[in-house]
């Protein structure tokens, strides 16, 4: 097990840099540093936090991120008619993103972009960690035919050893995806350097870096099973 005492030592290690600063050479990850994030994040942690606050909590952590993974969407002026005058104003322009929650855990976050935007397409994948192996097992894949014309948002609240994620990456873009990026809450840093090492083309979203692995893959310290708390299974 890598063994971290904080973000910083990380950063010290020279292994990636916090912020929206890309400079060093994990330069496709951003960790989040909003106050309200970490906030957010604590209360998720809390064993005590009970099914339907955990629930919400993963929503507005998602839509807080997806508010500085958003930053870059493409602009269009369009005209519109204000009660004083007609003026040309920016839309998001192009085709509707996609949104990609890796089933189950990755379902929780789903609300959480929609009430950014509304219209975004959804797409399902499956994939189950072994629990002997922590290898990944895909179960099931629905994307949008035309996803090669679409930003592609992949959800996952838990980057453990990173398997399960670089998995639905290759699958999504074996379906055509050029323009993906990967939105989790947790991530170790184990897992981190796998997906940014596998697909150093995508950009990768974290609420924060936690310690490390213990021996069974669950991050450190973690929140446990991401899945059973969202869906309440004890
Ligand atoms: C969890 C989590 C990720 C995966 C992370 O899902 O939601 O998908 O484990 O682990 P990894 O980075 O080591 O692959 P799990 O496989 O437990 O399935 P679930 O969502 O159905 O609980
Ligand atoms: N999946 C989870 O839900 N939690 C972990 O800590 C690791 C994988």
């Amino acid at each position: 097990m890598r063994d971290y005492e904080s973000d910083d030592d990380i950063i010290k290690e020279g292994l990636l840099k916090k912020g929206t600063n890309k400079e060093d050479k994990m330069e496709n990850v951003i960790i989040m540093e909003h106050p309200l994030i970490k906030h957010k994040i604590t209360i998720l942690r809390d064993k005590n936090t009970v099914t339907m606050e955990f629930r919400k909590l993963i929503e507005e952590i998602t839509m807080l991120e997806a508010y500085e993974a958003f930053r870059d969407l493409p602009l269009k002026e369009i005209e519109v008619e204000t009660p004083i005058e007609k003026c040309m104003s920016p839309v998001i322009d192009g085709k509707k993103m996609v949104i990609i929650p890796i089933l189950r855990a990755g379902m929780g976050m789903v609300n959480g972009v929609h009430a950014m935007v509304p219209a975004a397409k959804v797409g399902h994948i499956g994939i189950t960690r072994n629990e002997t192996t922590h290898e990944p097992e895909s179960y099931y894949c629905k994307l949008p035919s035309d996803i090669s014309e679409r930003l592609s948002i992949v959800l996952d609240p838990m980057l453990a050893t990173g398997g399960s994620a670089v998995e639905a990456v290759n699958y999504i873009k074996k379906a055509g995806s050029k323009n993906i990026k990967f939105m989790c809450i947790i991530a170790a840093p184990e897992g981190l350097k796998r997906l940014s090492e596998a697909h150093p083309d995508i950009e990768i979203y974290v609420g924060n870096l936690d310690r490390g692995l213990n021996e069974n893959a669950y991050i450190c310290p973690g929140l446990g099973d991401a899945g059973d708390r969202i869906y309440g299974i004890v």
